[in-house]
């Protein structure tokens, strides 16, 4: 890597119209592109929210014509987008799409990319704002980010401001991410690199942050005082189908853990934020994460679960296990489903147990996040019979999306026979309370932020270092201990080590 003497110009955050600016995808015939940039560009020009003056040049391997890259772009969209195509919308949007092709360590391509960008901005009077958004494999972003520091450095990147934006895995662990940081960081300063994970884009996801800071009734009991512990669950009933040869080279650890269900935990877990800014945010996120207790080797295997599924039933079709799965190589060692209990070790949470885990083909498809408070100091209702749970707010993300606080109810009678308690949900249904309002994917909402230049959703270096150093810790606490994948049938909620995790401290999994 040549070191660049300059890093590209800072990006303002606009706080009225975006910029012009082109989006570079390279990646342009991946399915990234494919199944979602090109969906969501799309619905964005379909609502009118594209800054009017917007060209998206795409560079891949493929040597497409700019007409025959549009009329692949066309394709994906039908097969994709949520709407169906408008034709008088789609010509004015397919007009603002270009090809280039090359190689990703290609000077001669990149050039070629060069020329066609400066053509491109001439033609459109765009200026040279630029968004270089890698949907590529991780093997290339090194590259990648060479090219962009050599045209840099050749002026060849005009005057105006560029961002990076890199899709996950950011790195494979702690080591591997810091290099790619300071690859990144030779031509980018960290004010224009926006590191997607894509759970920042969900609706339910933002929304933790406002249902705990815009209500006054939690803050006062979102502590150790109230809270016996927290349950954070990522389940899929899909397997890792098409997808094993990635897959069997990151796990359950590398692939959810370390980014999706971390994110939500810091999200769950931080301190107010002075305002919702990308500063203020991300400050107080990264507190989070590095507040959470790294596991020392021998606490791994009692701390922890590690599964792999097996064959099994999965919504009424029988499915195989994972080592049959296409690209999983036969004895394959790599875990589809991971659990374990960890602490954050601060003033608010000391003391207090949160169990996360995450899994393929498990029973359902669900996110959620449960708060179990701590039951009530003393039972009047023991002498009748009258048996009490401790109340539960759960917050579901999806497939629905919903937040419950469960509450102990008497059920209507006379008691002759004792009193009967119930729990009982008082729900906010954000479906049925928002129905009328359409529901974005997660990328729409982040392309927006990334052309207007809001980083607040996006994970910021100090997170992902310190999201790595305590996976880097669970993988060698599993190595030292020789933890090994247990299997679980599909369609089931994991392996029984998973159930024994949280027996061991009188806690059950929210399964229901
Ligand atoms: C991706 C993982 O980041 O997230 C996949 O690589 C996983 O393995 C996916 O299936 C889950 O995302 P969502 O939005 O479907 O919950």
């Amino acid at each position: 890597m040549t070191a660049q003497a300059s890093t590209f110009a800072a990006a303002p955050v606009s706080d009225s119209a975006p910029d012009p600016c082109t989006i570079v995808i390279f990646g342009a015939s991946g399915d990234l592109t494919a199944r979602k940039l090109m969906p969501a560009l799309y619905n964005l020009a379909l609502d009118g929210r594209l800054p009017p003056r917007l060209a998206v040049v795409c560079y891949a391997r493929t040597k497409w014509s700019n007409d025959a890259f549009r009329e692949e772009a066309r394709k994906n969209v039908e097969k994709y987008s949520r709407r169906p195509i408008d034709p008088d919308v789609w010509d004015s949007f397919a007009s603002n799409l270009f090809y280039s092709y090359g190689g990703y360590d290609d000077p001669e391509g990149h050039d070629r990319l060069n020329e066609k960008l400066r053509e491109v901005e001439a033609e459109r009077g765009i200026g040279s704002n630029r968004l270089y958004y890698l949907a590529v494999p991780p093997t290339t972003f090194v590259d990648i980010i060479e090219q962009l520091g050599r045209a840099r450095s050749q002026g060849a990147t005009g005057e105006g401001w560029s961002r990076l934006i890199v899709e996950k895995p950011f790195g494979v662990d702690l080591a591997s991410a810091r290099e790619l940081n300071r690859v990144v960081h030779s031509v980018f300063s960290e004010d224009d690199v926006y590191r997607i994970d894509h759970y920042l884009g969900k609706e339910t996801v933002q929304n933790i942050l406002v249902f705990r800071f815009a209500n006054s009734i939690l803050e006062p009991i979102w502590n150790r005082h109230h809270v016996d512990h927290v349950q954070i669950t990522v389940s899929e009933s899909l397997g890792v189908g098409r997808r094993g040869s990635y897959y069997d080279g990151s796990g359950a650890l590398r692939d959810m853990l370390q980014n999706h269900i971390m994110q939500l935990l810091s999200l769950i877990a931080m301190e107010p934020p002075l305002a919702i800014d990308g500063h203020s945010v991300r400050n107080e996120k990264v507190k989070v994460l590095n507040a959470v207790r790294l596991f020392e080797d021998d606490e791994v295997a009692l701390a922890t679960a590690r599964g792999q599924y097996g064959p099994g039933w999965v919504a009424g079709e029988e499915v195989p296990a994972y080592h049959d799965e296409e690209g999983v190589p036969g004895g394959s060692q790599t875990e589809t489903f991971a659990a374990l209990r960890l602490f954050v070790d601060s003033w608010r949470w000391a003391g207090v147990p949160f169990y996360l885990r995450t899994g393929k083909r498990m029973a359902t498809r669900r996110s959620e996040i449960a708060i179990q408070f701590k039951p009530v100091p003393h039972s009047m209702f023991a002498g009748r019979g009258g048996i009490l749970q401790p109340n539960t707010l759960v917050i579901r993300l999806q497939p629905e999306e919903y937040i419950q606080l469960l509450v102990m109810a008497k059920e209507p009678g006379l008691d002759r026979e004792g009193l009967r308690l119930r729990e009982v949900p008082l729900n906010l249904s954000l479906d049925a309370e928002f129905a009328g309002t359409r529901r974005r994917i997660a990328y729409e909402r982040l392309l927006l932020d990334l052309i207007e230049g809001d980083q607040t959703l996006f994970v910021r270096r100090d997170e992902v270092e310190a999201q790595w150093a305590w996976i880097d810790a669970i993988r060698a606490g599993w190595d030292a201990n020789d933890v090994k994948p247990k299997h679980y049938p599909s369609g089931s909620w994991g392996p029984s080590a998973a159930i024994a995790l949280t027996e061991r401290d009188g806690v059950t999994w929210q399964d229901d």
